[in-house]
């Protein structure tokens, strides 16, 4: 950290492997499979390595690796009794993370994976508290992106079980969907041993659905891209509604998250000189300025993030926000964006 660091463009620094000063992480455009394995080498030193997924970008440690894995939660400034996901390259890794794993959760991941879902299962010894929170359980998932997949691979080359990675934003902000965001959120705390790989914009733009497989029944405890409906065709079970107000230590279910630092006004807006987002169908109020107009669900999801991001960097105050349908992915933007929408009603909660 610290003020003599000097911030660079990464439009500066694109098609090769550039050091963008001696102070600051490694950032790799244009990832090749060289360059990545020299990020999974970091990985196995014990350097933290930020990476794209197909949902959002993630700040990733050897999951095995206590004082890699602190560095997450300072770096983020997350509290340590919130549990990582940790992420592997393929199905049958869960077995060496998980035990007891119901039927259901391997017909999940067989179907599901690699895709924005996480699992999660009764802990094998592997997964420490470090990992966990101090939980019986933990989050796996494989993510469906090629640069991810080849640092998952080159790390497992090394002897690596798994990569932890929490999305690469400081506690409570937005989830980064590009490299640039990476850098505003965490470019001042990274180390200059540390990797950035650029994967260009997250496909997804949200982070994966989250599926607790503990029980006899799976519950939902983050709706994502892996819709409600889908995981009922696969399993012919009624999904139990979220129980993820009963589950303490689960970061996206604070109250307020996902929050950037402009107002989240769900619905129209009265107001003056505030950021609107909305289908593209839907036209652009008197004095707001339009943040995207994507033309489907899935468009949505994509840009929100980044929408959100340009409202902070115009230095808006308020955005207004008309969410599409609440059905499959439409859930999963209305969850976030309600969460977002809190963050000025909730008592001391902690931004960053
Ligand atoms: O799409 C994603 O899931 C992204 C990409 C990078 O994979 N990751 C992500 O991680 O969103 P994070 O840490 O920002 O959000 C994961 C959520 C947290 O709320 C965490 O508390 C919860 O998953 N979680 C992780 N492991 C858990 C466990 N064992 N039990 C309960 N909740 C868990
Ligand atoms: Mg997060």
């Amino acid at each position: 950290m610290g003020t003599r660091r000097r911030r660079v463009s990464v439009k500066e620094c694109r098609s090769k492997l550039v050091k963008w000063d001696d102070l600051y992480m490694e950032l790799i455009t244009n990832p090749t499979q060289e360059s990545i394995k020299m990020a999974a080498k970091g990985l196995n030193e014990g350097q933290l390595v930020a990476f794209p997924t197909e949902t959002v970008y993630g700040l990733g440690a050897d999951a095995t690796n206590s004082k890699a894995v602190s560095r997450i939660y300072s770096v983020k400034g997350r509290p340590v009794d919130h549990p990582l996901i940790v992420h592997i390259s393929s199905m049958q890794q869960i077995y060496k993370w998980a035990v007891d794993i119901p039927e259901y959760a391997e017909k999940l991941a067989n179907e599901f994976w690699p895709g924005p879902m996480t699992l999660i299962l009764k802990r094998s010894e592997l997964a420490k508290d470090f990992i966990t929170g101090g939980q019986n359980n933990v989050g796996l998932r494989v993510p469906a992106q090629s640069i991810a997949l080849t640092l998952l691979k080159e790390f497992e080359k090394l002897g690596g079980s798994g990569i932890a990675a929490p999305s690469a934003n400081r506690f409570g902000a937005v989830s980064p969907t590009s490299v640039d965001a990476v850098q505003e959120e965490l470019g001042n705390y990274l180390d200059p041993k540390d990797f950035v790989l650029d994967g260009g914009p997250s496909l997804v733009g949200i982070e994966s659905t989250i599926i607790d497989c503990t029980s006899k029944n799976p519950r939902i405890l983050r709706p994502g891209a892996v819709v409600k409906v889908q995981i009922q065709d696969l399993l012919k079970v009624d999904l139990e509604s979220t129980g993820a107000d009963t589950w303490i230590n689960f970061s996206g279910n604070f109250k307020s998250h996902y929050s950037p630092k402009a107002n989240i006004i769900l619905g129209n807006f009265s107001g003056s000189n505030f950021g609107f987002i909305a289908l593209s169908n839907l036209s652009t109020p008197n004095n707001a300025f339009r943040l995207a107009a994507p033309r489907t669900t899935e468009e949505f999801a994509q840009i929100l993030y980044s929408a959100l991001r340009k409202a902070d960097s115009m230095g808006l105050s308020d955005v207004s926000v008309i969410f599409p349908e609440e059905e499959g992915l439409g859930q999963a933007i209305k969850d976030r964006l309600v969460k977002a929408s809190k963050r000025q009603s909730v008592e001391g909660n902690e931004h960053n």
